[in-house]
């Protein structure tokens, strides 16, 4: 109900009894007010049942315990979520780009599914599901499920989803949305002033699939669509199987941001097809998929491309490290008694990667693909756990190379904080030759007019504004932005790093743009740093605070609970 910010329904759960004498059903939730609790025999004989929801824990949020019949196979469950859920996000019309009508879209990962589904909230357990969603007539519902693209606007949709997935895979959207093909078997939802240029950004979409499919076996869910968000959507992407949902910032009109889509897509593998048990293996997920993120990329746009990103994220990963305590330097990270959000750092994206890079190197590229697309195989539709991991590498990679073993040092790379010595080292000949330029314009040997730019890819663009020395003075400033209108940049990503320096320059002709920008978008990676920029010093904390007030209430809750910390600690 759009008016109220609330879901209102009910969940009906096929449970299957592990344990014959089980008498309870213990499922999570979090801010749910629970109506009433039923049980069923047969899915048509419904009987109300006593539950107790115990009391909020605040990362788990309350249990819902169900007395059990020993004959139920089903629990029936009506409730209501709360305005405020952690996992999903209402939005005005004003904050869509079409304005007129309103928007919701859910978020469940890691775990806020429980914020709009009473259920066992674990990536370990995985559930079919069927769901029908009624909406106001003229907006259209999206699931991660099979979609009807020409399913008429009547105020109900029908979703099955049939393969097996985790709860942190369940996902929502409601609104004004318009659909176009992109090849057979993809295509791309988006509000209908967005569509067009979405579909053209994501026009490689089949050819990354066709390149996955060759390298790591056939694409086990049918369709692969990409729905595109309003600009609040916290994240970059969300492989929720068969719908990946995507920022509009990576909307650059160059396709220059689509390494994202190569990365949900793989998730379609890894992650999605083979699932991190417990939120302690998100490795299994990001690691795996930034290494086949890079494969994909490298197929469809060569070389020079993932040999840039590469070398770009040592360095990211470098100074993650150096900020990071020793545990959260662990792949296989510790998070007892903490909110599995805590885990996302770069830790399990960048060095996990490295170390698959490593097995690559090790054993060479062919061995490497034949025993990736045997793992996908073998644990298809199953969740495992980094020892399953260990175990199925040792016996199928390693078992026959005691001297690999030794050099591998696998229990370093899982278990151990730091980056070992035998991590791969990526080199970009482009890069490199932008380091030059941008060396030889600060230290006033070379104008920047007189910069050769000329066919600098983004890529190139955000290393040059990377290696700016950490002060400019005001005229520097201001040539740079003469000649190469960064203040202007459409590009989501080259405006944040400008901005980033802006703020630590203090340029003003800079302000404007940065108000809007944090107004605008509520993706956290492109907002929250530049917030940590602005609090360092008095004049930018105040301004800090005045930007805040005015762009909160437009943020995902996934945002305002990390930029509460860092603007109103
Ligand atoms: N699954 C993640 C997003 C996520 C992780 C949400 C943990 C909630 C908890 C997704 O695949 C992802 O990694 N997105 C990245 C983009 C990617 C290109 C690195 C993001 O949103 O920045
Ligand atoms: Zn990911």
């Amino acid at each position: 109900m759009f008016d109220s910010h609330v879901l209102e329904g009910t969940a009906t759960l096929h449970i299957e009894r592990v344990r014959e004498e089980a008498s309870v059903v213990r499922l999570d939730t979090r801010g749910l007010s629970i109506a009433t609790v039923e049980l069923s025999d047969d899915g048509r004989d419904w009987r109300e049942t006593p539950f107790r929801l115990g009391t909020a824990d605040s990362i788990l949020g309350a249990a819902l315990e169900v007395t059990l019949s020993r004959t139920a196979t089903q629990v029936r469950v009506a409730y209501t979520t709360s305005p405020g859920a952690s996992g999903v996000q209402w939005l005005e019309p004003a904050q869509t780009a079409g304005k007129v009508h309103p928007f919701m879209f859910t978020q469940s990962q890691a775990i806020h599914a429980r914020s709009w589904i009473p259920l066992q909230d674990t990536p370990g357990v995985r559930v079919t599901y069927s769901a029908t969603v009624r909406t106001p007539s003229a907006l259209r519902a999206v699931m991660s499920a099979a979609l009807d693209a020409e399913a008429p606007l009547d105020g109900e949709f029908q979703f099955e989803m049939r393969q097996p997935i985790p709860s942190y895979l369940i996902a929502l959207a409601v609104g004004d949305l318009a659909f176009r093909p992109l090849g057979a078997r993809t295509g791309v939802y988006a509000e209908p002033s967005v569509v067009e240029s979405a579909a053209a950004e994501f026009d490689d979409t089949e050819a990354m699939m066709t390149a996955t499919e060759r390298l790591y076996g056939p694409y086990r869910w049918e369709r692969y669509d990409l729905l595109v968000l309003p600009p609040s959507f916290p994240f970059g992407g969300m492989e929720n199987p068969r719908l990946t949902f995507a920022t509009p910032t990576v909307i650059a009109g160059d396709k220059s941001l689509v390494a994202l889509v190569a990365h949900e897509l793989a998730h379609s593998w890894s992650g999605n097809l083979v699932t991190n048990a417990t939120w302690r293996d998100f490795w299994l997920n990001e690691g795996f998929t930034v290494y086949l993120e890079r494969r994909i990329l490298e197929a469809v746009f060569g070389r020079g491309r993932v040999d840039m990103e590469a070398t770009l994220d040592r360095q990211v990963l470098a100074e993650e490290l150096a900020r990071l305590e020793a545990p959260d330097q662990i792949l296989h990270v510790d998070l007892s008694g903490r909110d599995p959000d805590d885990g996302m750092t770069q830790v399990p994206y960048l060095k996990g990667e490295l170390f698959l890079r490593l097995l690559e190197e090790s054993v060479g590229r062919d061995r490497f693909d034949t025993f990736l697309r045997a793992y996908f195989e073998h644990f298809a539709f199953r969740s495992i756990t980094t020892d399953d991991f260990v175990a199925y590498l040792d016996e199928h990679l390693l078992s026959d190379d005691a001297g690999l073993t030794e050099t591998l040092d696998v229990d370093a790379w899982l278990e151990q904080p730091g980056l070992p010595a035998n991590a791969p080292r990526s080199e970009s000949d482009a890069l490199s030759r932008v380091e030059q330029q941008a060396d030889r314009w600060a230290s006033g040997e070379v104008a920047a007019a007189a910069l050769e730019t000329g066919d600098w890819t983004i890529q190139e663009w955000l290393h040059f504004l990377k290696s700016m020395p950490e002060r400019l003075a005001t005229p520097q400033m201001t040539a740079l932005d003469e000649v190469f209108g960064f203040t202007a940049a459409g590009n989501s990503e080259v405006a944040h790093q400008w901005l980033l320096i802006a703020i630590r320059n203090q340029y003003e002709p800079a302000d404007a743009r940065l108000e809007t920008y944090l107004i605008g978008i509520g993706r956290r990676k492109l907002i929250k740093p530049l917030y940590d920029e602005l609090v360092k010093t008095p004049e930018g904390r105040a301004r800090a605070e005045a930007i805040y007030e005015c762009a909160r209430p437009g943020y995902h809750p996934i945002a305002v609970s990390s930029i509460d910390e860092v603007v109103r600690p």
